[in-house]
């Protein structure tokens, strides 16, 4: 069986080498030419663990190979997973479906044999059976083209481990036979004991959504109880461990601090309520407005901290640890951090960032602030510290080994990752998420 992956962004890169790890012949295709390039000498444009060795690895073995050329994908690949973006629409908070309708057409027009399409970005519930006409209507005539949905689970930082050892597989298929080309494709995870929920394309769609919907809110949750604690006291954290204790409720995705952000949850909880005011059910997922709401408020409460702990924010120097949306990336999306130093930026601070893997992306998206290569050089001359990605090089922080590299003694633990009394018994002012200040 011959696999072909359309779209090299996180999803599509990732699917492609594991695919490869499992012993498959891979085609990966972008239309970016550059990519391309960069892909096939085994080069990864982005950061993530684990994989650049993956992709070197079956670059090498020829096992791993990318195109351009649809024509190329079509003509050789039995089983075409999509993987391309699903952007929110500037100015919108529908998801702007054209890489998917593009790649879903040219693959169509191009496929010489009888093949299986397999949906993995996210997309709104619907959209499976859309693109069933899409293809009816593209495809070469006397050619067999079927569609399956397999939404990916997969989370940045963990791509490799998700994607070979997911939790579960989901997929939606009209046939047994197309099941059972996706159980071929998943027959190592599956021998591993991994369930395999075999459902309709409706299903498969939602599963993809609702979950990302249920880690918003979780986080939104206890990110409003952490607003509650700040006004009246206790310590967001026990609160969090305490009902974390309860198996129904469970303690991941607990931790209060300056919110979500990144490529999926912000966009996918938006793109969620878009589609359903357009089903007459926005009734069914305001609540999502909330979550949006809650999340960003966060990043306000970290610029209003900044503002009362240095009385104000013009002309002060801001030191800025951590600018990704989370560690082990280097992706900046919709990162939290990044819009907290924007915005300090805005009142007139002078920001100096540092992170260990997301500088150049964040240079990018905002050149206005200084970057630089260490912690040391960030805090030396600060007024005030931020900590809002929590890196391992941030979470062994000390109140003395920091104090070294600087002469301020202010900090904002944006993630909730220093031990506050300890800090404070150093002589630090911390500020937090979830604490009174
Ligand atoms: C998320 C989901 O976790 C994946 O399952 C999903 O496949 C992926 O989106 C996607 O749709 O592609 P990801 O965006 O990589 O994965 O990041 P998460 O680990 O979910 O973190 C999202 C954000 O929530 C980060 O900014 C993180 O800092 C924040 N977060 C997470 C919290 O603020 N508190 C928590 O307790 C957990």
């Amino acid at each position: 069986m011959r696999i072909t992956v359309i779209g090299t962004g996180y999803l599509g890169v990732t699917h492609a080498a594991c695919m490869a790890e499992l012993g498959f012949e891979v085609l990966g295709l972008d239309i970016d030419p550059v990519r391309v390039a960069s892909l096939s000498e085994g080069l990864l444009p982005f950061h993530e663990p684990g994989l650049p060795e993956l992709l070197r690895k079956h670059v090498k073995s020829g096992r791993l190979r990318f195109t351009t050329s649809y024509q190329e994908v079509g003509a050789w690949g039995d089983v075409h997973f999509i993987g391309v973006g699903t952007p929110q629409r500037a100015g919108e908070g529908a998801a702007d479906m054209s890489f998917v309708d593009a790649a879903t057409i040219s693959l169509a027009r191009n496929i010489t044999k009888d093949s299986l399409i397999v949906g993995k970005s996210t997309v709104p519930v619907g959209t499976t059976r859309r693109l069933k006409t899409l293809v009816r209507d593209n495809k070469r005539p006397g050619v067999s083209v079927n569609l399956a949905w397999n939404p990916e689970f997969l989370r940045e930082g963990f791509a490799v481990v998700d994607t070979l050892t997911p939790d579960r597989l989901v997929v939606g298929v009209e046939s047994p036979e197309d099941e059972a080309i996706l159980r071929k494709v998943y027959a190592k995870a599956l021998a591993d004991g991994v369930p395999l929920i075999t459902t309709d394309f409706e299903t498969a769609e939602l599963v993809k959504v609702a979950a990302n919907a249920f880690l918003a809110t979780k986080i939104s949750f206890i990110n409003a109880f952490s607003e509650v604690t700040e006004a009246v006291g206790g310590d967001i954290r026990t609160l969090a461990d305490a009902i974390g204790l309860d198996v129904r409720i469970g303690r991941r995705f607990l931790n209060a601090g300056i919110g979500f952000g990144g490529g999926c949850l912000p966009k996918d909880i938006r793109a969620l309520q878009a589609r359903a005011a357009e089903l007459g059910l926005d009734r069914s997922m305001r609540f999502l407005d909330e979550m949006d709401q809650i999340n960003l408020r966060r990043r306000e409460r970290a610029v209003d901290l900044a503002r009362v702990m240095l009385g104000s924010l013009s002309q002060s120097r801001i030191a800025i640890l951590g600018v990704t949306f989370k560690p082990n990336s280097d992706d900046v999306r919709d990162s939290p951090a990044l819009d907290i130093a924007n915005k300090l930026f805005d009142e007139g601070a002078e920001v100096t960032v540092y992170d260990p893997a997301g500088n150049v992306n964040a240079s990018r998206r905002s050149p206005q602030h200084h970057y630089v290569t260490s912690m040391g050089d960030a805090v030396k001359n600060a007024d005030l510290i931020l900590l809002l990605t929590e890196w391992d090089e941030f979470k062994t922080l000390t109140p003395e080994g920091l104090a070294a590299q600087t002469g301020t003694r202010k900090i904002i633990d944006g993630r909730n990752i220093l031990e506050a009394r300890v800090w404070e018994d150093s002589g630090w002012s911390l500020g937090s998420i979830g604490r009174r200040y």
